[in-house]
């Protein structure tokens, strides 16, 4: 005997409905088989939620009380953090080679030299890194394009360390040296390191949870998408969550943007929507063009009206005048705010902004509107206009937590680390004096308590 006591196990029943509540806040599936783990990460967060007993711990998440970021606490005891630099080289050979050449010579693109690529769930960033050196090495004077790479994951510690951008030599496992050599610089005596400042630049990082945030939205930079990566992700999910991350993924990528799974998680049922696309040693998933518009003659009567037509004069008795008016209510032609969010959501960045100009001239005090435009500017690479459309937003309704959120964003862009606390304390003020449960204008649904829970997760990432 060596006198250690293992903990009490938890009932049975109780893991179950844990495994379910878990499922359902944060997508990943714990099937009896892997119990063992799912206690062990509760086990772990149980201090620091302020329980000291595992079971009332369990119960109490299972009562549906913990707040997003308690949640996210949670998370970050049940993820797995497994991940390297060009993890599935193959992967990063057909981005390099294939997809970005396609992307910077792509005639819909017109001259447009702007990028925009997504690591959904990034981990602690080496996915995210590793496309910026391959984006690089692959877009001739990339210094002259518009580059956004994001990373996005739910723990915030991996975010931390993402930002950070430090890494042991673990992270190098299988990596060619000359890539280490050229783009990191020793540090810690040389026992770490540290990712070059300018491919730093190049990716932002953010807290999102697949199951519980809004995406693809403008609020949060995740739409109108040239390449996703999502690997490694959706196989901890349940089918019907995977199915669901993976529709909203089509949905925030532009029209031929490319999806990157990993193998393991190639099914052809899950990635039905989307063309596959054989590179040598790997598949990647293209989201289809959209067909090709036909300049055809309007018909003269609508078909339906036509169809009205024939099937009701005998027993009508209506006059024909009435029976050639359209029945139908004739289709509202969207406010110019809405086709503005629409056309921006597709990443047709310059309709858009034409589109929310006009919606600004004909209520010019819409503080909306304004917010809309700064996003759109930004996106735009015009990084002043869009702070002082945004401020413009603020100015007309203080209270707007969403433009506060962006302005802080927005700010950190620019490195003005003071400009951009400020703003997100604004926001988490206002936050504070909402129910946690409550919406928020222009935020495309997402609630006031996780709004909260991102803005304390992006502080935990960045201190
Ligand atoms: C195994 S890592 C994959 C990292 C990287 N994509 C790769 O392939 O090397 C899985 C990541 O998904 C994140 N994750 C798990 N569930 C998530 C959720 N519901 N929302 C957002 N991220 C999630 C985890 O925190 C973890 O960082």
């Amino acid at each position: 005997m060596n006198g250690i006591k293992s903990p009490p196990p938890l009932p049975d029943s109780l893991v179950a409905r844990l495994s379910r509540s878990v499922e359902t806040r944060l997508g990943l599936h714990f099937p009896p088989e892997r119990w063992a783990d799912l206690v062990r990460g509760v086990r772990a967060a149980a201090p620091e939620l302020g329980f000291d007993d595992v079971q009332q711990c369990a119960e109490w998440l299972v009562g549906a009380k913990a707040q997003p970021r308690q949640i996210d606490l949670l998370a970050a005891h049940l993820t797995v953090g497994e991940t390297y630099f060009f993890r599935e080289p193959k992967a990063f050979e057909a981005l390099e080679m294939h997809v970005l050449p396609e992307i910077v010579h792509e005639p819909q693109r017109s001259g447009a030299r702007r990028l925009r690529i997504w690591s959904a769930g990034c981990c602690t960033g080496e996915e995210a890194y590793s496309i910026a050196i391959a984006v690089t090495r692959a877009v001739p004077k990339w210094r002259e394009w518009q580059i956004s790479i994001l990373g996005t994951d739910l723990n915030p510690r991996f975010l931390h360390k993402a930002a950070e951008g430090i890494y042991s030599q673990w992270s190098f496992r299988g990596l060619p040296a000359e890539i280490q050599r050229d783009y990191f610089h020793q540090t810690d005596n040389g026992r770490r390191f540290a990712i070059a400042p300018w491919i730093k630049t190049l990716v932002t990082f953010a807290c999102l949870n697949f199951v519980e945030d809004v995406y693809p939205s403008l609020g949060n930079s995740t739409n109108a998408m040239d390449v996703i990566f999502c690997r490694n992700v959706v196989m901890y999910f349940a089918r019907e969550q995977a199915r669901r991350v993976v529709g909203n993924l089509h949905r925030a990528l532009v029209h031929g943007g490319w999806l990157f799974a990993s193998a393991t998680e190639a099914s052809p049922e899950l990635f039905a929507n989307f063309t596959a696309a054989n590179f040598p040693g790997t598949v990647v998933y293209r989201k289809n063009l959209p067909p090709p518009r036909l300049d055809l003659p309007a018909p003269a009567v609508p078909l339906e009206v036509s169809h009205t037509l024939v099937s009701s004069t005998s027993s009508s008795a209506a006059s024909s005048s009435e029976l050639l008016a359209p029945s139908l209510p004739e289709a509202a032609a969207p406010a110019p705010s809405a086709k503005a969010r629409t056309l921006a959501n597709e990443g047709r960045l310059g309709e858009a902004l034409a589109a929310c100009d006009q919606a600004i001239a004909l209520h010019k005090l819409d503080a909306a509107s304004h917010y809309l435009r700064g996003m759109i500017l930004q996106e735009q690479g015009a990084l002043d206009e869009a702070a002082a459309s945004l401020k413009r937003a603020l100015f007309l309704d203080q209270d707007f937590v969403v433009a506060h959120f962006a302005l802080g964003n927005l700010m950190q862009r620019r490195g003005r680390a003071t400009d951009a606390k400020r703003s997100f304390e604004n926001a988490r003020a206002l936050l504070r004096r909402c129910p946690a449960e409550a919406g928020l204008p222009e935020s495309d649904g997402i609630s006031a308590g996780r709004l909260l829970a991102i803005l304390d997760a992006t502080r935990e990432a960045n201190r």
